[in-house]
């Protein structure tokens, strides 16, 4: 089979080297893909946001399925851009259409869901610039901290958590009115703030059948201690060492069967990964939100950790068959530590030549920002490499990913010495 995966980070090269495992596969092809995975598949340079350029692509490839990354391109509704083309309807789309990736494209719709299907989550009401009034009363009834989301996509930056109310109403004004994080706060969540340890669950669905992935935590500051500005992630760990039996059980009853059964109920068809963000709060898991795609960089962790042939598991979802795929899972631990351009999340330079990386042996290199040219490997964004290694317990596997760290170079690197630190 010829596969096309969409994308350019972390998630994607590990996809990419899962996949290209496979002796099944023909040819691979990344869009726009990165260094790491040039190296091991073809690079297509095309926009992914343009799916007309995505057909193409396609069509003259001979691709015969793909795989979203990110969550872009599912929420302006590649599958269904692919569902009503006569030439394209029979390719499987590994990833939800859009209807279903309002999950994540629209916390209030998400809420909504949860609320509907009894699913366990912050209280909260939603805000628009009519209801501004309202919102700030709302938020004076509440007691710090005060937790405002924006309802759209807002890169990762849409949640603010205030511990001073005239603040809080400050800045829902300059959301609702000012268009803080543009239109994606034309609504926004005001919720009830969570107190806990969070991880995240990660379920493969064919809209009937699921199967539960591994579970990982990602440490998402940018500073030890979890301190500091939100990255998209400086780390993974995967299995998380709190998610025992009976938790784990609870997960699956209370949340992850009401998710997928609401999603029936709904008439929500759904085929690809659902990535729950949890929070245990006491003896409970809760929900803070849904992705609808696999998390950057807790693919680097938990697909090393999945034993199977990815594409015999992609094939079984797109054929509605989730049910006759057993996974295999390595009971190792794997860590996964992001080396990141200095200066991110905030400005960063791009260009620096990375050094080492032939030298890598125990751990894998997954390229996140990077770009070959003239032989070189160069940064080319604020995450640059995730080094994942293997250990039987956390600190051997970190004790490995660290040591790989010291061994490559680039002008500015840096990382989060303690993932992992308060497991
Ligand atoms: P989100 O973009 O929804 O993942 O939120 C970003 C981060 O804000 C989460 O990873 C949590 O650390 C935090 N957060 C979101 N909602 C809540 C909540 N209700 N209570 C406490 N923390 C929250
Ligand atoms: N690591 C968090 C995310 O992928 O959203």
């Amino acid at each position: 089979m010829n596969v096309l995966i969409i994308g350019s980070g972390g998630r994607e090269h590990t996809f990419a080297w899962k996949l290209i495992q496979s002796s099944k596969i023909n040819k691979l092809f990344v869009a726009p893909g990165n260094a790491g995975t040039e190296a091991i598949a073809v690079n297509l340079n095309i926009d992914i946001s343009d799916f007309q350029a995505v057909k193409n692509a396609v069509l003259s490839h001979g691709i015969h399925m793909v795989v979203v990354g990110p969550e872009a391109p599912l929420v302006e509704g590649i599958h269904d851009f692919f569902l009503e083309d006569e030439t394209l309807k029979t390719i499987p789309v590994i990833g939800p259409q859009k209807e279903a990736a309002t999950l994540e494209g629209s916390k209030e719709f998400a809420k909504e869901f949860m609320n509907r299907h009894n699913i366990p989550t912050a209280k909260y009401q939603a805000f628009t610039s009519e209801t501004l009034g309202e919102g700030k009363h709302f938020l004076e009834k509440m007691t710090a901290p005060y937790v405002l989301k924006a309802d759209g996509l807002a890169a990762g930056k849409g949640v603010l958590i205030l511990q001073d109310v005239e603040e809080a109403k400050r800045e829902l004004e300059a959301m609702l009115l000012n268009s803080k994080f543009g239109n994606a706060s034309k609504t926004v969540v005001i919720e009830e703030f969570l107190e806990g340890i969070e991880l995240s669950c990660f379920v493969i669905t064919d809209g009937k059948h699921y199967k539960i992935l591994p579970y990982a935590k990602d440490y998402k500051r940018i500073g030890e201690g979890d301190k500091g500005l939100n990255t998209g992630g400086m780390g993974a760990v995967s299995p998380v060492p709190f998610v025992d039996e009976v938790f784990h059980r609870k997960i699956e009853e209370q949340i992850v069967q009401p998710t997928i059964e609401g999603l029936k109920k709904d008439g929500i068809s759904y085929k690809g990964f659902i990535f729950i963000g949890l929070i245990k709060v006491g003896d409970q898991p809760k929900v803070i939100e849904y992705n609808v795609r696999m998390g950057d960089p807790e693919t680097e962790v938990v697909l090393p950790r999945v034993k199977n042939d990815l594409l015999e598991v992609f094939k079984a979802l797109a054929n509605t068959e989730l049910d006759t795929v057993d996974l295999k899972i390595d009971q190792r631990t794997a860590v996964t530590v992001m080396l990141v351009s200095g200066g991110y999340p905030e400005g960063y330079e791009k260009g620096m030549e990375i050094r080492g990386l032939e030298d890598v042996r125990n751990a894998t290199a997954f390229h996140a920002g990077t770009l070959r040219k003239n032989g070189k490997t160069l940064t080319n964004g604020g995450r640059v490499i995730s080094l994942t290694a293997f250990g039987n317990t956390m600190q051997e596997a970190l004790s490995i990913a660290y040591d790989t760290a010291g061994q490559i170079s680039f002008e500015g690197k840096y990382f989060r010495k303690d993932i992992g630190f308060d497991l």
